[in-house]
């Protein structure tokens, strides 16, 4: 059994971490980032995948690891945990049913609520104390669903019919196309100091350093954490200004 996680913020990687750790502790936890992570899927039989929701979809890098990797899944069992800052009709069944194309046996799957990772909309902006809470209740939701685990009675969150209605009806019919491909609406303002950061931590290697100033190649799949990083809060994504940096160790 594996852990393998996406994680732009550290949420999904946190999420995994604890429930992995608690069903097995021998278990390996590895990021799709990792040049052995393909090796570990194809070593393993069973699987826990976490990665967070983007407009209850998968975030475009996830997909295209899934795709260009379709080989690897026939047979695996996997588990799912979606992380969100809200809400997700059936975050865990997108991914579900892209795997079940690729043969892979769904076992379950659960939606874990988190701190936001889009730190550039005022809307989205929580307290500390807030988000403290936050990763509480997350963390009993690890516990009962380890409990369950153990029991051979895996949580079946987001993997109903009516779930793919709600996250259809509830988010994707309009906002589909924001992940169909990768994001050219990445902004760097002058603010930056070229201090190299967004470049060396991009899973995309979307970021350029030019003459001491960051580019953006504009291939970017939207994780948020050169937002959350920048310690200049030069880069935006979706809102015009960085209000609030909240990577998960920040929080804990
Ligand atoms: C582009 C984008 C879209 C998001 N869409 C949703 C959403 O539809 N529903 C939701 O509840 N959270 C949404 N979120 C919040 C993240 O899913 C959430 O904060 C997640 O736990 C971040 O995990 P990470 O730290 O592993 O990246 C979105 C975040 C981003 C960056
Ligand atoms: S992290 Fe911020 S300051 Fe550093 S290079 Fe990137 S944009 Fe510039
Ligand atoms: S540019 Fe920033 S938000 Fe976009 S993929 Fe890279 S690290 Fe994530």
């Amino acid at each position: 059994m594996i852990g393998l996680y996406f994680s732009g913020t550290g949420n999904s990687k946190f999420c995994v971490e604890r429930l992995v750790n608690n069903v097995d502790s021998n278990a390996k936890i590895i990021s799709i980032e990792d040049c052995n992570a393909i090796y570990e899927i194809i070593q393993a039989d069973c699987i826990y995948i976490s990665y967070p929701v983007q407009y209850s979809n998968i975030p475009k890098i996830l997909f295209d690891f899934i795709n260009d990797n379709s080989m690897i899944w026939k047979n695996k069992k996997v588990f799912i945990i979606a992380t969100m800052g809200l809400f997700s009709g059936d975050g865990s069944g997108m991914l579900a049913r892209l795997l079940k194309y690729h043969g892979a046996i769904i076992l379950g799957g659960i939606h874990i609520k988190m701190p936001d990772s889009i730190c550039d909309e005022k809307v989205l902006k929580h307290s500390n104390e807030v988000n403290h809470l936050t990763i509480q209740k997350a963390l009993t939701k690890i516990s009962e669903t380890v409990l369950r685990i153990k029991n051979n009675k895996y949580p079946q969150v987001g993997l109903s019919f009516g779930s793919r209605c709600l996250g259809l009806f509830g988010q994707r019919l309009y906002f589909k196309s924001k992940t169909k491909t990768y994001s050219n609406k990445l902004k760097i303002n002058d603010n930056c100091i070229g201090c190299g950061l967004c470049a060396k931590n991009c899973p995309m290697h979307n970021i350029e350093m030019l003459n001491h100033k960051a580019i953006s190649k504009q291939q970017c799949t939207m994780c948020y954490r050169c937002i959350n990083e920048c310690p200049k809060q030069a880069i935006t994504l979706l809102g015009k200004k960085v209000v609030q940096q909240n990577k998960i160790e920040n929080i804990l």
